[in-house]
């Protein structure tokens, strides 16, 4: 039987190909191999997503001020300021990366591409000199804890909008094996959910998401939690977008507060907005780092 013929291979209308090879997002002639495509299905789905957003800081500020968190080649950030900045003539991008070698890569890209409204900030979220108000906060797969950081970020910030997909989490597992036989008592009829370490990492890192989320509606965040893209483009998949419309919500603290008693789990988001603002050098090991 025949074989259907290959579909010529999609490229995005928005991007220019000399940024997709920059990127190097297109082979040599002109092609997207596998990963460029799962990649590129990852930012373009988020882009989609993040478009209110955009759209709305770019409409209501003179010039928006927005963060690509744990930026690493700062595909998102560099795609973004090309969708929207470039057009509009305003507004900046902030692309953050603790790795100096791949913000310095990233950034002679965007020199080449004439991308001249985003800035590289090589350093930790934690340590970033950033204005003090931002309008949007994104953090694609930012490892484990610097998503934390993104967050407590955004809300320290005020900024209206924020946009994560967390990676890989290890803390809070790590709280949870670590309770005493008195927290294990008094909520007995739970910990079957954890008793395994390959349950408790996954239920750990649900339970972050789930604090991630409740802290944001705490802070005065309407919160939307969804899938970022099929399971076949990449395994970290969840998106938590928040929309501030208040100042703060008092049931959801009561609730979020209740959660973390009941786990008896103190994840970095929430310590982070414990104790005033400290800057830090520690850059958390990640295995999916570019
Ligand atoms: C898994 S990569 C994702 C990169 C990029 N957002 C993407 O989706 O292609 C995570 C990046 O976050 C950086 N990173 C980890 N901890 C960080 C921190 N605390 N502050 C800034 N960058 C951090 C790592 O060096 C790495 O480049």
């Amino acid at each position: 039987m025949k074989k259907p013929a290959r579909r010529p291979p999609e490229r995005p209308p928005d991007f220019p190909p000399s940024l997709l090879h920059a990127l190097h997002l297109l082979t040599r002639d002109g092609a997207l191999n596998a990963d460029a495509r799962r990649k590129l299905k990852q930012i373009e789905h988020l882009l989609t997503l993040l478009t209110p957003a955009v759209t709305d800081v770019l409409a209501r500020f003179g010039d928006p001020q927005i963060v690509d968190a744990g930026a690493g080649k700062a595909y998102l950030g560099l795609m973004l300021a090309q969708k929207w900045l470039r057009g509009a003539e305003k507004g900046r991008l902030f692309a953050i990366e603790s790795r100096a070698d791949l913000a310095a890569r990233a950034e002679s890209i965007a020199r080449e591409a004439g991308l001249d409204r985003v800035t590289f900030v090589p350093t930790t979220i934690e340590a970033a000199p950033l204005p003090e108000r931002l309008h949007l906060v994104c953090a694609l797969h930012a490892c484990d804890t610097a998503t934390d950081e993104a967050l407590a970020l955004a809300i320290r910030r005020g900024a209206d909008h924020v946009a994560v997909v967390p990676c890989c989490q290890a803390e809070v597992a790590r709280q949870l094996a670590a309770q005493g036989p008195g927290d294990r008592a008094r909520i007995e009829a739970v910990t079957p959910l954890y008793r395994h370490a390959w349950h408790r990492r996954e239920f750990g890192a649900h339970l972050t998401n789930v604090i991630r989320a409740l802290t944001l509606e705490a802070h005065g965040y309407q919160i939307t939690v969804t899938e970022l893209a099929g399971w076949e483009h990449s395994l970290k998949n969840e998106l938590i977008l928040g929309r501030r419309v208040h100042r703060e919500s008092r049931p959801a603290r009561a609730r979020l507060e209740q959660l973390l008693d009941t786990f008896g789990v103190r994840p970095t988001l929430v310590r982070l907005l414990e104790t005033p603002h400290e800057t830090t050098d520690e850059t958390p090991e990640c295995p999916n780092s570019p």
